[in-house]
């Protein structure tokens, strides 16, 4: 009798459940604890006639500051690689340093940032283009005479503003980074040659010679 009462339900329950699948139910579900899951509000993009231009998001007062801005970033030259005239500028802005510690940075961020598509030698081979099948646009040599022409803040330009198919790194990488990076390119362009990197294939002679030396090393001791 027992054992019959409960194949009863579990057939009933079954039955019932079954039922419901795929009826449309036009009011929304029994939503028992509110907490404040239903207000008033507006949401974006709303209407609002309160308002004179009948929108409900509001616009910030003129000369507002987001949280967390700590300054304006009103200093052309080192926020947009631009001088007093509009144009590029092909100089590091005041209050960075040329330094061994600057290259030091650029060389460390580039190889973080840029080489995975353009390599360490900045030849445009890095390993992502050997993956997934390539890029559609390679990534530039930098070593281009076009770009061997181009004032510092040109680079500081692309990678803030993207350029093509590449990406903005501006929201990665700080401005003072940027600039090193900038140098660290700058660099890259005007000692490649002789450090004898091959344009076609990324590899630098430098970069071969290493591993046979320690090994070399090694066998010695
Ligand atoms: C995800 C891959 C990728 C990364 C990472 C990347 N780039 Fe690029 N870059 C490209 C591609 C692709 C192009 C070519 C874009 C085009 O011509 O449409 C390019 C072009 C450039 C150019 C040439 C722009 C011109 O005038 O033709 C410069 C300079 C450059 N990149 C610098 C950098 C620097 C510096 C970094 C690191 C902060 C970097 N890139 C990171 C893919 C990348």
């Amino acid at each position: 009798m027992k054992l019959r009462s409960s194949l009863l339900t579990a057939v009933g329950s079954t039955a019932l459940a079954a039922g419901c699948q795929g009826n449309p139910f036009p009011d929304p579900p029994v939503h028992i604890i509110q907490n404040m899951d239903f207000q008033q509000r507006y949401e974006a993009q709303e209407r609002n006639d309160l308002f004179e231009d009948g929108r409900a998001m509001r616009r910030p007062v003129e000369g507002t500051v987001a949280r967390g801005e700590v300054h304006l970033k009103e200093n052309d030259h080192l926020y947009r690689g631009r001088g007093p005239d509009g144009r590029l500028v092909d100089a590091l802005p005041s209050n960075i340093v040329d330094s061994a510690a600057l290259l030091a940075r650029g060389e460390e961020r580039f190889n973080i940032y840029c080489s995975p598509c353009h390599d360490k030698a900045a030849t445009g081979h890095g390993i992502a283009t050997t993956r997934g099948g390539g890029f559609q646009v390679q990534p530039a040599s930098l070593h281009q005479d076009r770009l061997r022409a181009m004032p510092l803040g040109y680079f500081f330009d692309v990678i803030t503003n993207g350029k093509g198919t590449m990406l903005s790194y501006a929201a990665q990488i700080p401005a003072e980074d940027r600039w090193a990076i900038a140098a660290w390119v700058r660099t890259l362009q005007t000692h490649g040659k002789t450090k004898g990197w091959d344009e076609t294939t990324g590899m630098t002679t430098v970069a071969a010679a290493e591993p046979a030396a320690e090994n070399g090393a090694q066998k010695d001791g």
